[in-house]
């Protein structure tokens, strides 16, 4: 039981008790001396009624011996002290023993008997004195004395009964009350985690007059709290790509920065026409790092896929990017067929993809796929260990397609300091030991300086994962695993995009932007757009998407007519099965909605399977009502980032599932479990009946967060850890240098 409570409640219901105690025990004490002195009166009555009649007998016997005998038996009753005979002349002629000696005889009033309470030493005795007249006329008067000492001693029990059973009811009610008080607080408490839980505005807690303004209180006070970290963070650094210049002059200066990804930021296709024409791919972490290298300058080492990039690079298999504007180098390795379908469709995309989201698709792992993985992440360990020109360069290593090439590049490059980051979840040492080559793949990626992931869970299994099945040493307050003497931090970066997003600049009004998607698709003006923007991949949840859009309109009808999704969808990695599995599930359920829910020109879902480039995909999400990103597993997610972004107007609602590293930060979308489709279903609902006001507080916090951790800050913490550890190995090394000279000297 909480001593607080306890506090609050029973003690001063105890308090209360102890001053009723008080109060009641003089009173007791009266009650109980009257009680007992009338009891006594009634006793001495009877002692004396019982010896009256043999009084004058022994008045007139020769001798006061019988009447002394008599009154010493009598005396031995308990509560009888003394008894006494006093003559005529009120002299006290017999008593029997321990009569006191300095008690005389009390004269009575016109024979009724005296009833007087006498002081005798420390105690007080009950004189109680009845009138005698013999028929021989003699006149006396029998006294009897009570000890009232005893009365005392009733009156002491008495209180003592009367406190125990005040201590008694008051633990009880004090029990009771505290009890009741725990209960209810309790109740309050449950009801109010709920209410905060519960998504703003919920109607069950809107009656309720108690819970009401306390939610509304915290609501407001948390929005505060919010609002004042993150000014504190913005008063701190406003990051952007001259932020990131500066981190790169002061804290690493004349540093050799190289990146290594399998997807390239640039690919040159040859079209249908003939023409050699630039594509920028849909892939996050192009998003997330083609702005930090416009900052930072350097080298892109990553695989060459376009149709025409082989025409496009100088001698050394090198191109300026970006093609407008070169600020950074471009360098590709070409890779044969069979090396792509071993190391990029077989291990990383059969067999880790699935593996590290947890969809519930069996991830495929082939010996010939792994022995291509290893040949290719040698491959590029070569050339990124020739292409670099000092010895100690920062190496960022991307994703899960180059999970062995840290190890490898240390061992080619000792002194290089190499962050490595794992664009997509990394699963609990359950999970992650069904890999056959488990071991391989967490040892070289230990070959880094860093290991970077989405978030502190990611970081926190890929760590137990070290520990579980490999032989290391695991330092958990400074998230460290070491290695055979060489140590890997493990730190949560989690991903961003650039601000102010480079595809916003130029773009229309948001109402021009609307107008053009809404005439694309022959919508008309009072359409209500849902959209949906992602590469076509299976752990997107894009059917899982479309059949809570059908059960919407199965318990939302009046949406019928008035509701449309829009879903833009890039092809992806169409060689593999479950991608191919994917799109036709996809495709056939749009194609059962609209037969469903469609009629004239009206069709509820729209597909659009193709590649859209970023000002495309902002133009759709300036165009917007909703954007649902229902993700069955994501590392971090930027779509979800990129229409906060792109909605400058503050309007628009996110739907973002609570699986993706990005549900984490966006806590003012509305959260949703992908695999529950009603849920997601009553979600969509609530969305389109969204206040605009509220819609604008809740982009309003989003946009902050977007803004301040972007892409920028992403890189810079990257950074700025990669320059502390340099700085660390470089006194570490100069420590054992002069530890080595002077040993040479002795
Ligand atoms: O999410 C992991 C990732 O590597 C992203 O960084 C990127 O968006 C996506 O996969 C790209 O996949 P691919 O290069 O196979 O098309």
């Amino acid at each position: 039981m909480p001593v607080s409570l306890l506090l609050r409640f029973a003690l001063p219901l105890l308090g209360v008790l102890a001053l009723m105690a008080a109060a009641l025990t003089p009173l007791v004490d009266s009650l109980v001396g009257r009680w007992f002195q009338h009891d006594l009166e009634i006793r001495s009555r009877l002692v004396f009624n019982s010896v009256e009649d043999s009084l004058p007998g022994l008045i007139h016997a020769p001798s006061r011996h019988e009447m002394k005998l008599l009154f010493d038996r009598i005396a031995e009753d308990e509560r009888v002290l003394a008894i006494g005979w006093c003559g005529t002349t009120d002299r006290l002629e017999t008593t029997s023993k321990a009569w006191p000696v300095a008690l005389g005889c009390l004269p009575t009033k016109s024979g009724k008997a005296l009833f007087k309470t006498e002081q005798v030493g420390r105690g007080g005795v009950l004189y109680a004195g009845f009138p005698v007249v013999t028929p021989a006329g003699d006149i006396g008067q029998l006294v009897i004395l009570h000890d009232l000492s005893f009365i005392e001693r009733r009156s002491f029990d008495a209180r003592l009964y009367l406190w125990a059973l005040l201590a008694v009811l008051g633990t009880a009610a004090a029990a009771v009350t505290v009890l009741t008080a725990q209960l209810t607080l309790r109740g309050w408490v449950q009801s109010v985690r709920h209410a905060l839980n519960a998504p703003a505005g919920d109607r069950r807690f809107r009656g309720d007059s108690q819970i009401a303004p306390v939610i509304s209180e915290v609501r407001q006070l948390l929005r505060d709290l919010d609002i004042s970290r993150r000014t504190a963070v913005g008063i701190r650094v406003d990051w952007s790509p001259e932020t990131l210049r500066r981190v790169l002059d002061n804290e690493l200066p004349g540093v050799e920065v190289v990146v290594v990804s399998n997807r390239e930021p640039y690919i040159h296709n040859r079209n249908d026409a003939g023409q050699i024409e630039v594509q920028r791919p849909a892939s996050g972490l192009v998003t997330a790092f083609e702005p930090v290298m416009r900052a930072c300058g350097g080298t892109w080492v990553a695989h060459g896929s376009g149709s025409a990039d082989k025409e496009t690079v100088d001698k050394h298999d090198r191109v300026a990017v970006p093609p407008d504007t070169p600020t950074y180098t471009l360098k590709r390795i070409w890779l044969s067929d069979d090396e792509q379908k071993g190391y990029y469709y077989g291990l990383a995309n059969e067999g880790l993809w699935p593996l590290c989201h947890i969809t519930f698709s069996r991830p495929v792992f082939r010996q010939p796929d792994w022995e291509q993985y290893v040949s290719v992440n040698r491959k590029f360990a070569d050339v990124v260990a020739r292409e670099v020109q000092r010895p100690d360069p920062v190496i960022l290593v991307q994703d899960y397609h180059f999970a062995l090439l840290p190890r490898l590049l240390r061992d080619r490059l000792p002194d290089a300091t190499i962050v490595a980051f794992w664009h997509i979840p990394w699963p609990n040492p359950e999970v992650f030991g069904i890999c056959p080559w488990r071991e391989a793949i967490v040892d070289g990626l230990l070959g880094s300086s860093i290991v970077g992931f989405h978030t502190q869970l990611h970081c926190n299994n890929f760590i137990e994962t070290a520990d579980r099945f490999i032989e290391c040493h695991i330092d958990r307050e400074d998230a460290s695993v070491a290695v055979g003497g060489h140590s890997a931090q493990v730190r949560a970066y989690p991903i961003s995009i650039a601000w102010p997003p480079p595809p916003l600049e130029g773009l229309a009004s948001v109402a021009d932007c609307r107008a053009n998607v809404f005439r694309r698709y022959n919508l008309p003006p009072d359409t209500v757009l849902g959209v949906g923007i992602e590469r076509f991949d299976y752990t997107k949840g894009i059917p899982d998407r479309f059949l809570a859009v059908e059960i919407f309109f199965e318990k939302h009808p009046e949406w019928i007519g008035r509701f449309v999704f829009l879903q833009v969808a890039a092809p992806t990695r169409s060689g593999l099965t479950l991608y191919r599995d994917v799109q036709k599930e996809s495709a056939e359920l749009a194609d059962r909605i609209n037969a469903r829910f469609g009629r004239n020109n009206y069709q509820p879902i729209i597909l659009v399977i193709r590649h859209h480039e970023p000002e495309e995909v902002y133009e759709i999400f300036r165009a917007a009502d909703l954007c649902i990103v229902s993700s069955l597993h994501d590392g971090m997610n930027l779509v979800a980032k990129e229409f906060v972004a792109a909605r400058d107007d503050e309007q628009g609602v996110l739907i973002l599932s609570t699986f993706t590293g990005a549900s984490r930060e966006l806590m003012e979308a509305l959260i949703v479990n992908p695999f529950d489709a009603r849920a997601t279903a009553d979600m969509i609902d609530k969305a389109l009946r969204m206040p605009q006001d509220e819609q604008a507080e809740r982009m309003r916090l989003m946009r902050e967060l977007v803004r301040e951790n972007n892409v920028f800050y992403w890189a810079g913490r990257m950074l700025l850890d990669t320059a502390r550890i340099r700085k660390r190995v470089r006194i570490e090394t100069a420590i054992a240098a002069v530890n080595g000279r002077r040993r040479g000297a002795l």
